[in-house]
C-alpha cells in the first residue's frame, strides 16, 4: 500500500517536470536591504539564493537516489534530451552548512561574504530573493542603488561583481511549465551575453552542454571589481525579458555585432580612460581599497522624472564620509565625461575603437526601459580561465602596444590571473558587500557629514 502510494505521487510528481528536491530543503542566507525616499530607509526582509549550476540533479523516481549526471555527462537513460531529463530529475536543495563550508557563501546581519574556495575554480554566485521563491524585483530608472564593498581581500585575476538582469520574477515557471523550480533554487538565469552553456535554460537542462538556444537578457554591470581595477558597464539588447535566441540573433562570433544584446557593453573604466590614481590598493590611489568603501550608482532621466527617458549613469564612491566624485576621462577629447550616456559611448568608441553597438541595441533609452521593467540583483565572484580577467585589470589584448588608448585596463601583470595560481597564492581571497540600499536618487547616502 505505501508502495503504491509512493508510486502514484512519483507518477503526479513527474508529470510537473524540473522538480525541487524533495529530500532536502533549500536554506537562503538572509540578506536584507533597505529602501529609501527623502524621509528615511525602511528594511526589506530579502535572501540570497545560489544560481543552480553547481546542484545535484537526482532521479525523481527512485527517491532521488540516482544521479542523472554521469562523470561525462547526464545519463542517457534518464537524460535522453533536455525535456526529458527535467521531467526525470530533481535539483538538489542547499543546507546552511553547504552554502558555508562547500561554497563559501555567508551572511551576517546586513552583509554577504563570498570566498574564493579551492575546490572550483570559476566562481559562485546568486541572486536576491524578495520572498523563498520570488526574485526581488528593481525598478531603477530615476533611481540609485548604494553598497559598501571590502576588496582589500580581492587579488588581480579575481572579479566580485554585482549585476542587474531581466530574469523572470518567478525564475521562468510560469513561462516554461516544465520548471517546477523556479526562483527558490535560482533558476531563470539570463544575460547580455547569451549564453548557451548555462546548466538550465528555457525549463529543460542543458544535457549537450552546449545548447542551440542562447539565454539572452538585458544586463547591467554595477560593479565588476578586484582591489587594483574596476569598472560599470552597459549590456543593453533590442529584445525584452528572458529571450532564447538562435542563430545570428545569438551574436556569437562574427555575429557579434548583429546579436540582439550588445556583448561588448559601453563600459566606464577610470584606469582604462587614463586615471592610474583613482582607484587601487595603496595610499597612492583617491580610492584606497585596502579599506571598505560605498560604492552608489545613479539612474539619471533626462528631465529628472520617472517617466523621462534614461540618458546618464553616474557613479559616486564615499570612502571615510567623504563623498568622492567618479575620476574624469583623461584622454583629450574625452575630459568633460565621468559617467556613462549615449555621448560618452559614441566619443569612447571613436576614440579607442569599437562598434558602440550599444546605441544599435536602443541606446540609454532602452537601459532605462528594461531598468522600468524591473531586472534582479545578481551577485558573483569569479575568475577567469580564458582571458585571466585582464580585460579589467590588466593589458588587453595582451598583445597590444601599452600606448595605445584604452589598453591598459590596470595595473595588474600579464602573468596574474590564473585560476589556479590565485587558489595556491590567496587561499583567503573573498569580497563582502554589505549595506544595500535603494531608492530615490540622493537618499541612499549623505551628501555631507
Ligand atoms: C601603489 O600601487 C601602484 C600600482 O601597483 C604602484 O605603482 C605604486 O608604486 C604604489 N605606491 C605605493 C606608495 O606603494
Amino acid at each position: 500500500m505505501m508502495r503504491f502510494i509512493l508510486l502514484i505521487f512519483v507518477l503526479v510528481k513527474s508529470g510537473c517536470a524540473q522538480h525541487p528536491s524533495a529530500l532536502v530543503e533549500e536554506f537562503h542566507p538572509p540578506l536584507p536591504i533597505q529602501v529609501c525616499d527623502e524621509t528615511g530607509c525602511q528594511t526589506e526582509d530579502t535572501s540570497f539564493v545560489m544560481d543552480p549550476s553547481r546542484r545535484g540533479l537526482m532521479s525523481v523516481a527512485d527517491n532521488e537516489q540516482t544521479n542523472c549526471r554521469t562523470s561525462d555527462g547526464y545519463d542517457p537513460v534518464l537524460c535522453p534530451d533536455g525535456l526529458t531529463c527535467a521531467e526525470n530529475c530533481a535539483i538538489s536543495g542547499f543546507t546552511q552548512e553547504d552554502y558555508d563550508v562547500k561554497w563559501g557563501i555567508s551572511s551576517e546581519g546586513n552583509a554577504i561574504t563570498f570566498r574564493y574556495l579551492t575546490d572550483y575554480t570559476i566562481g559562485g554566485g546568486g541572486y536576491l530573493l524578495a520572498t523563498e521563491d520570488k526574485y526581488k524585483m528593481f525598478k531603477m530608472k530615476n533611481r540609485e542603488i548604494a553598497f559598501d564593498v571590502d576588496m582589500s581581500k580581492l587579488p588581480c585575476g579575481l572579479n566580485g561583481a554585482l549585476f542587474f538582469v531581466e530574469v523572470e520574477e518567478d525564475g521562468g515557471m510560469a513561462s516554461y511549465p516544465s520548471n517546477k523550480a523556479g526562483a527558490k533554487y535560482g533558476l531563470g538565469v539570463c544575460d547580455g551575453q547569451c549564453k548557451h552553456d548555462l546548466t538550465y535554460y528555457g525549463g529543460k537542462v542543458n544535457v549537450d552542454g552546449y545548447a542551440e538556444e542562447g539565454a539572452c537578457c538585458f544586463e547591467f554591470d554595477l560593479w565588476e571589481a578586484n582591489a587594483w581595477a574596476t569598472a560599470y558597464t552597459t549590456h543593453g539588447c533590442s529584445i525584452q525579458g528572458y529571450y532564447l535566441c538562435t542563430g545570428t540573433e545569438c551574436g556569437d562570433g562574427d555575429d557579434r555585432y548583429n546579436g540582439v544584446c550588445d556583448k561588448d557593453g559601453c563600459l566606464y573604466n577610470s584606469f582604462k580612460l587614463n586615471d592610474h590614481f583613482f582607484y587601487g590598493a595603496n595610499e597612492s590611489f583617491v580610492i584606497d581599497t585596502r579599506r571598505p568603501f560605498t560604492v552608489v550608482t545613479q539612474f539619471v532621466t533626462v528631465d529628472g522624472t520617472d517617466s523621462g527617458d534614461l540618458n546618464e549613469v553616474r557613479r559616486i564612491y564615499v570612502q571615510d564620509n567623504i563623498v568622492i566624485e567618479n575620476s574624469f576621462a583623461n584622454y583629450h577629447g574625452l575630459e568633460n565625461y565621468n559617467s556613462i550616456s549615449d555621448d560618452f559611448c559614441a566619443d569612447l568608441t571613436a576614440y579607442i575603437g569599437g562598434a558602440n553597438y550599444a546605441a544599435s541595441v536602443g541606446g540609454m533609452k532602452g537601459i532605462g526601459d528594461a531598468l522600468d521593467r524591473g531586472v534582479v540583483l545578481d551577485f558573483a565572484l569569479w575568475a577567469d580561465s580564458g582571458s585571466y580577467m585582464l580585460w579589467l585589470d590588466g593589458l588587453f589584448p595582451p598583445d597590444a602596444d601599452p600606448a595605445t588608448p584604452g589598453a591598459l585596463n590596470g595595473p595588474c601583470p600579464a602573468d596574474s590571473g590564473r585560476p589556479d595560481d590565485i587558489i595556491v597564492d590567496y587561499p583567503d581571497a573573498a569580497i563582502t558587500f554589505s549595506n544595500i540600499k535603494y531608492g530615490t536618487i540622493g537618499s541612499t547616502f549623505r551628501r555631507k557629514l
